[in-house]
């Protein structure tokens, strides 16, 4: 069965895990499987570009990732480097709007001008929106949140009856994004890991075991027919 072309989801977003274990499993260490995952990223970005999604955010690094050993970090920061420069002709040729949602400032200076130059040289693009998370965590997204809109009462440009719903998702990093509909985890984990919180309230979750480095148009497709089959009722009770 393929996915349906009447009922794509705008909004995909992707643990990728599994990197670790693909390199264990042939006795390599665990930079060959992010060096890996560079494909599957390809794979991921082409294939929501190619069914019509609107919006990919990509888990790259969470906030609790800093504290894995200083060499996994520093080699993960320079395969974002390299990677920015070899995909930014391909985001283009595809039409890809690049942007990222994290504290950014935390990031090595390379990978932050790297990151700029990207976003401004595919700020024009009109397809997909591609969304990297680094140094994100769901709970810093909204803390985050908390401190700007505290920030406006106490300067009384909002309201105490002003902060619902609508004001707390506009305050997150995910402010210009429709809410998740289709949440996928790689790797086997049945588990969120401070990904986006708020923003995954009412979306379909699919866990597939597939390790991010094997990760490609199939699984895409695979979990797309999953969310497709789902009935999505957001507390309601649907008509008979
Ligand atoms: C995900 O793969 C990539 C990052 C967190 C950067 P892992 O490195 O977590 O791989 P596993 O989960 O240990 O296999
Ligand atoms: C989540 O994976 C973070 C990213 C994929 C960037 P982790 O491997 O860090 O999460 P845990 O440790 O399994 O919860
Ligand atoms: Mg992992």
């Amino acid at each position: 069965m393929a996915a349906q072309q009447n009922n794509i989801p705008q909004h995909v977003a992707i643990i990728m895990d599994g990197n670790g274990r693909w390199a264990k499993q042939r006795g390599l260490q665990r930079i060959f499987g992010h060096r890996n995952g560079v494909e599957a990223v390809r794979a991921a970005t082409e294939t929501a570009a190619k069914m019509g999604v609107k919006y990919l955010t990509l888990y790259a690094f969470s906030t609790e990732n800093w504290a894995r050993p200083q060499l996994e970090v520093s080699s993960l920061m320079s395969l974002l480097v390299d990677a920015i420069e070899k995909e930014e002709p391909t985001l283009n040729k595809n039409n890809v709007r690049f942007t990222t949602i994290g504290n950014v400032p935390s990031l090595p200076e390379k990978v932050q001008q790297k990151l700029a130059a990207i976003e401004c040289s595919t700020q024009k693009n009109t397809g997909l929106t591609l969304v990297v998370a680094l140094s994100y965590s769901g709970r810093w997204d909204i803390v985050n949140a908390v401190k700007k809109i505290a920030n406006s009462l106490i300067a009384k440009e909002l309201e105490i009856e002003d902060v619902n719903e609508i004001s707390i998702s506009k305050h997150l990093s995910t402010a210009q994004m429709p809410d998740v509909d289709l949440f996928i985890r790689t790797g086997g984990d049945v588990r969120v890991s401070n990904f986006l919180l708020w923003q995954i309230a009412y979306s379909e979750l699919v866990f597939l075991p597939v390790l991010w480095p094997d990760f490609r148009e199939k699984h895409f497709a695979e979990a797309v027919e999953e969310f497709q089959k789902r009935e999505r009722r957001f507390g309601k009770v649907l008509e008979e």
